[in-house]
């Protein structure tokens, strides 16, 4: 059995719009065309997590990207009330420690009541350098900070992680089972926004990606199935 659900499509685009039926549009055109959508803190914070419910709906499988980053009860309860609206997947932040991601995969696996669901635990964003690790205290490169928490995530019995590109293969060194979805996409020559550890998608898919989460160079595009149709040749030449 394939890990990706949807085999032939590996996008989930990060609907990062502010209003829930910017959202609904945006879903509908992309649906034929992508793996799933993926609900950030933009839609969260706003019209609230029933987005994730009206997603979930359109029969794709939804990722929650709630960041989740709190005691484990709370983050617990938090992930139980996700997989209760439908979330395929939910993030949590690695550095909660291993009894915080043991209560989202309990909690989730609760709220979904039966139907797959997993935690994904998110290492060091894209949108880190090394210096910017250091500044906030923690020593060594990204790729050793991504290993050392996949490995925890592994063993917390997290389904995958959020890694950068450029950490891929260092997932796959030390925890080869996890689900592999990255962020920080972008067709070489293109606008890199504030990400900083970014790669073009058939790099992505060489170095073992199952899912490419991608937002703006899809949602602030002037044709957005247009530019699904770029990425998805693009990744091809690299799967
Ligand atoms: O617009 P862009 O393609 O950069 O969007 C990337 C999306 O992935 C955003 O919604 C961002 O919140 C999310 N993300 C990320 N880095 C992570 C985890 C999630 O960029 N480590």
């Amino acid at each position: 059995m394939t890990r990706v659900e949807d085999s032939a499509n590996p996008i989930l685009v990060a609907l990062d719009v502010s209003t829930a039926e910017e959202s609904v549009r945006l879903a509908k055109t992309l649906i034929r065309h992508v793996g799933g959508f993926k609900v950030g803190l933009e839609l969260l914070m706003g019209p609230g997590p029933a987005v994730v419910a009206s997603m979930a709906s359109l029969g794709k499988p939804v990722l929650a990207d709630a960041k989740l980053h709190d005691i484990p009860t709370t983050v617990g309860r938090a992930a139980r009330q996700l997989g209760r609206l439908g979330a395929r997947w939910v993030t949590v932040h690695a550095s909660g420690g291993s009894r915080m991601l043991r209560a989202a995969v309990d909690g989730l696996e609760e709220g979904a009541g039966g139907r797959p669901a997993g935690i994904l635990v998110v290492t060091v964003l894209t949108s880190m350098t090394a210096d910017d690790l250091a500044e906030a205290g923690i020593s060594g490169t990204p790729g050793r900070q991504t290993a050392r928490l996949s490995k925890l995530a592994a063993s917390a019995g997290c389904e995958g992680v959020v890694c950068s590109p450029e950490e891929l293969g260092v997932v796959d060194q030390v925890a080869p089972d996890l689900l592999k979805v990255t962020p920080g996409i972008r067709l070489t020559g293109t606008a890199t926004h504030d990400q900083r550890r970014t790669a073009d998608p058939a790099e992505a898919m060489r170095r073992g990606a199952d899912y490419l989460v991608i937002g703006r160079p899809i949602v602030r595009a002037s044709d957005p199935v247009g530019a699904v149709r770029a990425i998805l040749k693009q990744a091809a030449s690299g799967a």
